[in-house]
């Protein structure tokens, strides 16, 4: 996995069809999909129960490109290990998820995996300032996690700013999450974004034997964001 600044479009598959999973990967994959977002949450931290490790396994052989492993989980650090085991290339955890998110954030390079940090709307970007060495990615969350298909916050546009200000040269991918569409797209290309998370604006109006509206979908998202970037250029 090598790092650049370029538009990565990552569909979460928290908006495929639950009994087709790898059909649905391949079919995203096929249509141009550059990452594969899979959205890991616990009942607890987050309001809604989705993939256990053996169901991440089960998902990696499809997986070609990058599979990106949001854990919406509290606590993190005891199920590191089983999600890395499992084929994550990328795990991110939550600030918010625990007192010890230096710990959770070299376990996770200790466990062989690209580290990512995520962010609720409610964050501030102040605690990141001693955590930015330690991270491969960070996850502006643009909805309260836990549910596909909810409006996207606009007042994490000014945070995608001020982060990627904090950035700099360092290879730290900014990746966004929720409420990503044609529509909201360049707001966070422009603010300094490069991994767009996207499931019910992937996914709608395709399926499984009809993959070609993902397409569709996927080049309208990347578009609408390198759009605004040659804008500015
Ligand atoms: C929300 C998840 C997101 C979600 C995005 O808790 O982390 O990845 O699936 O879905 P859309 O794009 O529909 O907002
Ligand atoms: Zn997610």
């Amino acid at each position: 996995m090598s790092f650049d600044r370029t538009i990565k479009i990552a569909p979460s598959i928290l908006s495929a069809d639950f009994a087709n999973f790898g059909a649905e990967i391949q079919a995203i994959e096929a249509q141009g999909a550059d990452w594969v977002h899979v959205d890991v949450m616990d009942g607890h931290f987050v309001p809604n129960l989705t993939f256990g490790p053996p169901a991440v396994k089960a998902f990696r052989p499809h997986v070609k490109t990058v599979m990106d492993v949001h854990l919406m989980i509290a606590p993190v650090d005891p199920y590191i290990d089983a999600y890395a085991e499992a084929g994550a290339d990328i795990l991110t955890a939550h600030l918010e998820a625990g007192p010890h998110i230096h710990r959770t954030l070299q376990a996770i390079r200790g466990a062989g995996c690209k580290a990512g940090l995520a962010l609720n709307p409610g964050t501030g970007i102040e605690d990141v300032e001693y955590l930015i060495d330690m991270v491969d990615l960070i996850c502006v969350m643009t909805v309260n996690p836990g549910f596909g298909g909810q409006k996207f916050i606009h007042s994490q546009i000014d945070k995608v700013k001020r982060l990627r200000a904090m950035i700099g040269d360092r290879p730290v991918h900014i990746e966004i999450d929720g409420g990503i569409t044609p529509e909201t797209a360049p707001l966070m290309a422009a603010a300094g974004a490069d991994v767009l998370v996207a499931g019910s604006a992937v996914f709608k109006g395709g399926s499984v034997s009809d993959p070609a509206p993902y397409g569709a979908n996927i080049r309208a998202i990347r578009a609408a964001a390198e759009g605004v970037l040659g804008t500015m250029a």
